[in-house]
């Protein structure tokens, strides 16, 4: 039975002058949800196209199971693909669409009913067979496309922001059972999103991507908590993470004049750093530094406060506040322990304690 293991080694993509892919490492483990994020641009599709056959690399290895599959033809790599989209053949039924890969692996006709409906089943359109893609909405083209997809047990599953054309209440219904669907398969899946929420509650682990290169694997929770870079830190989060230039004398952080006295030793000579806090670990405190309202939004469950503490503008997240009008002083202060430090030079996250 095979596995599904997925390695990639010094991948290099270029267009032209243009390098797309900049040395890619990823070793992605059997069975895992694997989600590529990062914003437009970044080279998601470009690394999801060279593990379909698409496209090859100017260098590097891509290898399943230990076979190296760099430069084999899509139709022998064992691998489904599901587009941004969907990609249906529009003069087809659904269920000839769910049935064409099957057809070109010359799985006897008897065969292929049977398993074109259960195929539909799991994704809930066995009432749609006899349409044409044109006749579907966008969330039952996209189910169409999943059937189409697991219709044969693949080595491995490519997803290239399959949910993107969904509206958001479909999108996040759709994202529970694609979750459900990925889970009970036992497929390698490979997710292209540049929605942070969906990678973070879909993937087991992810990549982030910047400009063709990977910033940080690791499982949402260790991408989320502790960032690697002030990159990854300014891209994770909803809003993502304040950063705020500060001094570190031994224990002490200072910002802007304001004293913080860390519960942890960072692992750093001291001077000039970045403190990365998020909305949420900024607290309203009378003691605190003085910041001037530029707005506060009500976001129902919560407020997003959008202060200015100097030139900077840091978000800080309330349950309620009681606005006495734009501009007015609110003092804040931050949450020693949820405070990440940052080499302001180097980019990279310092280690503390909790690290
Ligand atoms: N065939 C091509 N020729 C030239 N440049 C290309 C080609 N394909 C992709 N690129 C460039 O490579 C970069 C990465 O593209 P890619 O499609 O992988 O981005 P992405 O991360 O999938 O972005 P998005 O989230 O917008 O889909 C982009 O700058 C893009 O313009
Ligand atoms: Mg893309």
């Amino acid at each position: 039975m095979s596995k599904g293991r997925v390695n990639l080694k010094g991948i290099y993509k270029r267009f032209g002058n243009f390098v797309a892919l900049k040395h890619i490492d990823l070793d992605i483990k059997p069975v895992e949800f694997f989600a590529l994020l990062g914003p437009s641009g970044s080279g998601k599709t470009t690394t999801l196209r060279m593990l379909a056959g698409l496209e090859p690399p100017d260098e590097g290895v891509f290898a399943v199971d230990g076979e190296d599959v760099t430069y084999a033809p899509p139709g022998k790599r064992d691998i489904a693909m599901v587009f941004q989209n969907y990609a249906l053949y529009p003069h087809m039924t659904v269920r000839d669409n769910i049935a064409f890969p099957l057809k070109m692996d010359k799985v006897p006709a008897a065969e292929i009913e049977p398993a074109v409906v259960r195929a539909a089943e799991r994704v809930h359109i066995e009432h749609l067979l006899h349409r044409r893609p044109g006749q579907l909405s966008g969330g039952q083209q996209q189910r169409c496309a999943l059937a189409r997809a697991i219709v044969r047990q693949p080595k491995l599953f490519l997803l290239d922001e399959p949910l993107s054309n969904l509206d958001a209440q479909l999108r996040l219904q759709t994202r529970v059972e694609l979750k459900k669907l990925q889970r009970s398969l036992n497929v390698t899946s490979i997710y292209v999103t540049h929605d942070q929420e969906e990678a973070m509650t879909l993937a087991d682990r992810m990549a982030v991507f910047l400009d063709g290169e990977i910033l940080q694997v690791g499982t949402p929770d260790e991408v989320f908590n502790r960032p690697r870079t002030i990159a990854v830190a300014s891209f994770i989060g909803s809003p993502p993470m304040n950063l705020l230039p500060a001094k570190l004398d031994g224990r002490r952080l200072v910002v802007d004049g304001h004293v913080t006295e860390l519960p942890f030793a960072p692992d750093h000579p001291g001077g000039d750093v970045t403190m990365g806090i998020r909305p949420s670990h900024v607290r309203i405190d009378p003691d605190g530094l003085p910041t001037r309202l530029y707005l506060s939004e009500n976001l129902g469950e919560s407020v997003l406060l959008n202060l200015y503490l100097g030139e900077y503008l840091v978000k800080v997240r309330v349950a309620s506040f009681a606005s006495a009008g734009d501009d007015e002083t609110v003092p804040i202060s931050f949450e020693p322990d949820a405070i990440h430090l940052f080499d302001t030079t180097s980019g990279l996250r310092i280690r503390t304690a909790q690290d």
